[in-house]
């Protein structure tokens, strides 16, 4: 499995340290980007994200929990970001223009839900997506605990993916931690979000690890 740690638990004095701990250890480095306005809660823009872009060599993940989410797309895979996933709450009807819009940058296009969106509402966009991302904690916070009607959510989505040939990655975020990685890994989770399970833990290198080989 892919580990995509969440620096929104790192520490922000310290956050150059995480990024080069994560650089060395982790597949992705995930960024949680809040508006406020779609979650109730704000972390941090364009700043924080091309410094963390400048000094990766792995892959930056960036989660948008933001209305208009397509305003942010062209400076964010400008930047190097590689993939880039946005809530189907926050698109609408737009959702399929916004997946298209992501490919067109040459960016992994991801598709995001929160739990109470139905699982099934994600498979129209199947073939236009490289990942989906099913939330597993309400966006908009870390350190939530993992909801575990989650895991029939995401052997729904495979399900459906393999009914399908298609090759889409499913990524879980939220609550996620070496005590639920292998069930995860069961139902079909491709790519491991982690924020305070890794950065919470006295040897971060160390969960990484773990959680990959779950
Ligand atoms: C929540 C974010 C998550 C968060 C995960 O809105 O999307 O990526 O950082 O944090 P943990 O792993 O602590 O639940
Ligand atoms: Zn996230």
């Amino acid at each position: 499995m892919l580990v995509s740690p969440s620096l929104l638990s790192a520490d922000f004095l310290h956050i150059g340290d995480a990024v080069r701990m994560l650089d060395a250890h982790a597949d992705l480095i995930h960024l949680d980007l809040m508006d406020g306005v779609l979650v109730p809660n704000l972390s941090f823009g364009f700043s924080v994200s091309d410094a963390v872009c400048a000094a990766a060599s792995i892959p930056v993940d960036a989660h948008l929990m933001t209305v208009h989410p397509w305003a942010w797309f062209p400076h964010l895979a400008k930047k190097g970001v590689r993939y880039i996933s946005f809530h189907l709450e926050a698109a609408g009807g737009d959702a399929l223009q916004h997946l298209r819009s992501l490919r067109a940058l040459g960016v992994k296009a991801g598709l995001a839900i929160d739990p109470d969106v139905p699982v099934h509402k994600l498979f129209p966009y199947i073939g236009e997506a490289d990942f989906f991302v099913v939330m597993s904690v309400y966006a908009g916070f870390g350190g939530q605990k993992f909801i575990p009607e989650s895991l029939a959510r995401i052997a729904a989505l495979k399900a459906e993916l393999r009914r399908r040939g298609d090759a889409a990655l499913i990524e879980v975020d939220g609550g996620v931690s070496a005590a639920n990685a292998s069930s995860l890994r069961e139902a079909g989770a491709d790519i491991l979000v982690a924020g305070s399970a890794v950065f919470g833990a006295p040897d971060p290198s160390a969960v990484i690890r773990a959680l990959r080989a779950a």
